[in-house]
């Protein structure tokens, strides 16, 4: 007998440009991790309804298939990891509602995320604060042990926790607490055009330069790269980088796995343009069998229905098994 793995639960939302930052924070660690969890990964597109973007161009359901598509060409194998959309399992906004009914309003309004996020808005829709309760039922109703993502989702996960751990002591156990796993590097890639802001998708539509897409072509890639901000010297110093270059270093060493010391024996005391060329090259040699696979997927209708439909199936299997717990423990079944 071997021991039970340990359940993995992530996902990402169907909104804006998918860029490089998603694959060393959350996509990139879920395909290491497929041997050794049983991972579940679901596109989020009833969050992505929260995205102030929604309307413009393609519909949410079209950008769920590709974010689906660069699930499977990023490398998550259909045979080891489940893959669905999160609109398709009804279990998901339930569950939400019914945390709901629990969480302190206190909780959702003190949250980093939705205080900055209200503050841009003109009007601030009910979904961007109970976001994290969505959240939350994402993970647990899998009884997700881990959930690897981005530094900027740690405070989600701990709220998820906390959810988790008031409900259990309020009615008896029902969920398992679920744990972060964040990387040491590639959790937080900066803006190539502010190293001192976060990658982010919506700024990307506000400036081109801002981030790369795990799916651009290999012009943009070099191009966006060629304009990156660095730092106000010019010879790189590995240990004392400033904010642009510790970004390009700390890109690079995401892709290609370097460690401190070889950074530093291959580019310390070089210019910055070496830097440049060669994080280029790697980039573009790392996404363009990516790029490939994707097309080839998302050209491929029915291949992907198929892994849509099977990972609907199995969580459905497992959520509807959580749901009928928590009904039974809230003496919703007379
Ligand atoms: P989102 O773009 O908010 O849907 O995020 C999807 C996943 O990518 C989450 O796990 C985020 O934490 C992660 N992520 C988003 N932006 C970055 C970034 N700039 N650097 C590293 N990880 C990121
Ligand atoms: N809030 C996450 C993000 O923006 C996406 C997300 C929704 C998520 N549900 C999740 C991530 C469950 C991990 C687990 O990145």
């Amino acid at each position: 007998m071997t021991d039970k793995k340990p359940r993995a639960f992530s996902g990402i939302q169907p909104s804006g440009k998918i860029h490089i930052g998603n694959y060393t924070g959350a996509l990139q660690p879920w395909v290491e991790a497929q041997s050794e969890v049983d991972g579940i990964y679901c596109v989020v597109d009833l969050h992505a309804l929260t995205a102030t973007d929604i309307g413009s161009g393609k519909s949410v359901g079209e950008r769920s298939r590709e974010v689906a598509a660069l699930y499977l060409a990023c490398g998550l194998d259909p045979g080891a990891s489940t893959i669905f959309l999160q609109s398709e399992v009804w279990t998901h906004p339930y569950l939400s509602w019914v945390l709901e009914t629990q969480v302190p309003l206190g909780w959702l309004s003190r949250m980093t995320q939705f205080k900055s996020k209200s503050k841009e808005a003109d009007s601030v829709p009910t979904g961007l604060l109970t976001y994290p309760v969505l959240q939350a039922a994402d993970i647990l109703l899998y009884d997700a042990d881990i959930v690897p993502v981005g530094e900027d989702q740690k405070q989600h996960i701990e709220i998820a926790r906390d959810i988790a751990q008031r409900f259990n002591s309020t009615y008896g156990t029902a969920f398992v607490l679920p744990q972060p796993l964040i990387g040491t590097h590639g959790s937080r890639i900066m803006g190539l055009d502010e190293p001192t802001a976060k990658m982010s998708k919506s700024r990307a539509l506000v400036n081109q330069g801002h981030s790369i897409g795990i799916v651009d072509d290999p012009e943009a890639i070099s191009r966006a790269i060629r304009r990156a901000v660095t730092d106000s010297g010019t010879r790189i110093d590995v240990q004392n980088a400033g904010a642009g270059v510790r970004n390009l270093l700390n890109i690079y060493k995401s892709f290609s796995g370097a460690s401190d010391r070889a950074l530093a024996a291959r580019f310390d005391g070089r210019g910055y343009g070496v830097l440049k060329n060669s994080l280029a090259e790697l980039l573009v040699d790392t996404l363009a069998p990516i790029r490939n696979a994707y097309q080839r997927i998302l050209a491929e209708r029915s291949y992907l229905d198929e892994v849509l439909n099977s990972g609907r199936e199995r969580a459905l299997r497992i959520s509807t098994g959580k749901v009928a717990r928590v009904m039974e423990i809230l003496g919703l079944r007379g």
